[in-house]
């Protein structure tokens, strides 16, 4: 059997993907040797046509005679099925509030006042004071108090004064006062409800002028905050960025229909409100930066552009750790003639990646000249100074990858400014640093190196994801800016790189890391549009289907909102050692009643599509609906003939679409063959020279 993973006709309309198999090729030698111009010809039979399938019998001919005999060429229609990963980015959309505002001192609502409040804290102050019993808190008051046992309440923190600090001091505060909540075990009594302003939201609707340190410490502060959902999601924290040009009465409305949906299972975690309109967040498909690209089984992106010319070197930060190296080769490959890696060290990062190989091939191999430099990014000293000897050495900078960074990852009550500032200090400083002092170099690309942690949040990553969304939010201030600014999300990366260092017991699931060739695929598709007119989103996330569908099933809290535009099946999971096989030597399979059939047939469909025991399959619904691709339908077939020694063709899922349908099947294949009559072989059109024959009659 010749199993077709399924091909699609055009690029631009995924409903053409379909699954198909073959029951059995015969290929002959060509025996026209004449001129005929490579044409073939051929005859096909029509063996079945239903609504949801067709079967054909094939025969490819030349001048010399059959060339091919194809049989029981069955395909169906499947539901696109998206990559393993894609790009996606986050962006804001319209959505107007459906649930109630909190009704008037329905609970009480305690109100955080942190030290130099200013206007707009007293504003939100009164706004909920308006109908809400409201107690003010400082940082070292006695939370508790005697509201302390109420059912419910909300903790309204209002982070509207940010200061003059980009840096980590903004966020140290923050991570202060969260974790003093969370200590006073408010969290597990009391919804937490950040209030921040213009900052996050759709950057083209701006509500006032906010200068750039105001948005970079908040959006660092909303990256801790995603992370701090995830590690105690029984706060129910909810983040607001308000619309502060609103007169108070419509900010106190916005704020208590946004604090009444907190808790509810529907609503939005993170809101932004501009000019009166409510926006929330929204994972949408980065559809148009997959431009002249197309989408066959795992390559998720392949570039058919022009490389860029930059006149310059490229400078890449952590050049010397895996996706620097990466990034490297992927600039050469795009026709980059310089570049220049930099860490501290000044040596690769890890042994045992194969970085050494890597370094040695760039430059001995790959006709680039290829320098290292030592410098910490954080220090701006030290980059002034590699920026001017780079400059100097180079003629110039046209590209800068900011891929330097470290992680010290720690549970969010555990975290310190020490933990803050050592990953804070060569991301987030670092990339300032490039940003400003590269102003003058006329930069054909500023590319930097964020994570999925940003985009999602990371238990145990509060520093880091503040960090990255720190340089989430410089990307599109420089784009605002008319700057080249990208910030690349990256998920883990397999191979190279800190990801790959990790240890054992923390390895992340390799179902939601992309490979080193994904990177590059990645890196020249944005590289490309970002140094030519075509105009990319300022934030891309490389998102690995498995993360997506796994997150839908596990409901994280994030999710109602942010995730529901997004349709992905299931990812298949290999069927694990749980789904117990009946086969015994001698007796396979005998005996079962109808029931165990139908169970067992369930537990592997779910172990296929990764789905929860508690969510119930209905035994009715065609499986291809439920996100049983072609592979996976190949892989049930093999899996339900091993478990009860039955043969199963590979169209199974075809013939009997649904778990009632497979179920009752293998049921009388089990029967039959305990009546005496033998395992049924599966039924085929095959004989051989039939088609053959037909085609000549004809
Ligand atoms: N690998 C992944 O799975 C993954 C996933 C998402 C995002 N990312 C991001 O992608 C970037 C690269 O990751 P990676 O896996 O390639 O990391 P890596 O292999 O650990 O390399 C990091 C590099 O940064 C350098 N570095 C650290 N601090 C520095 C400083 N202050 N000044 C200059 N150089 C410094 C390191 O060299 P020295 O120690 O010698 O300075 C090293 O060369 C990071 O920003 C990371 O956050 C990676």
């Amino acid at each position: 059997v010749l199993q077709l993973v399924g091909f699609m006709g055009d690029a631009y309309s995924p409903e053409a993907f379909v699954a198909a198999s073959v029951e059995r090729v015969i290929l002959h030698q060509a025996r026209w040797e004449g001129d005929n111009d490579g044409h073939i010809w051929g005859g096909a039979r029509i063996v079945e046509v239903t609504a949801n399938r067709c079967i054909l019998d094939f025969v490819v001919m030349d001048h010399g005679g059959v060339v091919m005999e194809l049989y029981g060429f069955c395909f169906a229609q499947l539901k696109p099925q998206p990559p393993d990963s894609a790009l996606y980015s986050a962006r804001w959309v319209e959505r107007a509030h459906v649930g109630k505002a909190l009704a008037a001192s329905a609970f009480p609502v305690r109100v955080m006042q942190l030290p130099g409040c200013c206007r707009l804290d007293n504003v939100v102050l009164e706004a909920v004071g308006a109908t809400h019993e409201v107690f003010s808190l400082a940082l070292d008051n006695n939370m508790g108090g005697h509201h302390y046992n109420s059912a419910k309440s909300f903790v309204v923190v209002p982070l509207l004064h940010v200061g003059s600090s980009h840096g980590s001091m903004f966020l140290e505060s923050v991570l202060e006062l969260v974790q003093s909540l969370l200590k006073q075990d408010l969290s597990k009594h009391h919804h937490m409800f950040v209030v921040t302003s213009g900052a996050e939201g759709p950057s083209e609707i701006e509500s006032t002028v906010w200068g750039i340190d105001h948005r970079l410490a908040v959006s660092a502060v909303w990256g801790l905050l995603r992370s701090a959902r995830l590690e105690v999601p029984v706060a129910r924290l909810a983040i607001t960025c308000i619309d502060t040009d609103a007169k108070d009465e419509l900010l106190a409305q916005q704020l208590l229909q946004e604090i009444g949906a907190v808790g509810c299972s529907d609503a939005a975690y993170e809101v932004a409100y501009r000019r009166g309109t409510r926006f929330v967040r929204k994972l949408t498909p980065s559809v148009e930066h997959v431009i002249g690209s197309v989408c066959i089984g795992k390559d998720v992106l392949r570039v058919d552009r022009p490389p860029p010319r930059a006149p310059g070197a490229a400078l890449i930060t952590g050049g010397l750790g895996g996706l620097g190296l990466v990034t490297a080769e992927a600039l050469v490959e795009l026709g980059v003639e310089r570049v220049v890696l930099v860490s501290r060290s000044g040596t690769v990062k890890y042994g045992g990646q194969g970085l050494e190989e890597r370094l040695r091939k760039l430059q001995q191999a790959s006709g680039a000249i290829v320098a290292v430099e030592r410098c910490d990014v954080g220090d701006e000293v030290s980059v002034v100074a590699l920026l001017q000897r780079v400059r100097k050495e180079h003629s110039g900078i046209g590209v800068v990858v900011h891929a330097a960074g470290v992680i010290a990852d720690k549970a969010l009550v555990e975290q310190n400014a020490e933990s803050v500032h050592c990953v804070f200090g060569p991301k987030a400083t670092g990339a300032w640093l490039l940003h400003q002092h590269t102003l003058v170099d006329g930069l054909r690309c500023f590319v930097m190196f964020s994570s999925v942690s940003s985009l999602l949040g990371q238990p145990g990553q509060a520093n880091y994801s503040a960090a990255n969304a720190f340089l989430d939010a410089l990307a599109q201030w420089r784009q605002s800016q008319a700057l080249p600014g990208l910030s690349i999300q990256w998920p883990a990366v397999t191979g190279v790189g800190m990801a790959a260092a990790m240890d054992e017991r923390v390895k992340i699931d390799a179902r939601h890391s992309v490979d080193t060739r994904v990177v590059k695929l990645v890196l020249k598709q944005l590289l490309s549009l970002e140094t030519t007119e075509a105009s990319v989103h300022a934030v891309q996330a490389v998102v690995p289907r498995s993360v997506i569908a796994d997150s839908q099933l596990s409901g994280r809290v994030f999710l109602p909102e942010f995730l529901s535009d997004i349709q992905v099946a299931p990812t298949r999971r290999s069927v694990t050692s749980s789904t117990k096989s009946v086969t015994s030597p001698g007796k396979p399979g005998r005996g079962l009643q109808r029931r165990e059939v139908s169970e067992m047939v369930e537990a592997t469909v779910r172990s296929l599509l990764g789905t929860n025991a508690a969510d119930a399959i209905d035994a009715q619904a065609p499986l291809m609906d439920m996100g049983l691709d072609s592979m996976a339908s190949a892989e049930l077939a093999i899996t339900l003939s091993n478990q009860f020694a039955v043969q199963l063709p590979s169209t199974v899922v075809f013939d009997f679409p649904t778990v009632a349908d497979l179920s009752e099947h293998v049921h009388s294949e089990l029967v039959a063959r305990s009546d005496g009559g033998g395992a049924h072989s599966p039924k085929t059109n095959w004989q051989p020279g039939l088609l053959r024959r037909e085609v000549s009659e004809m």
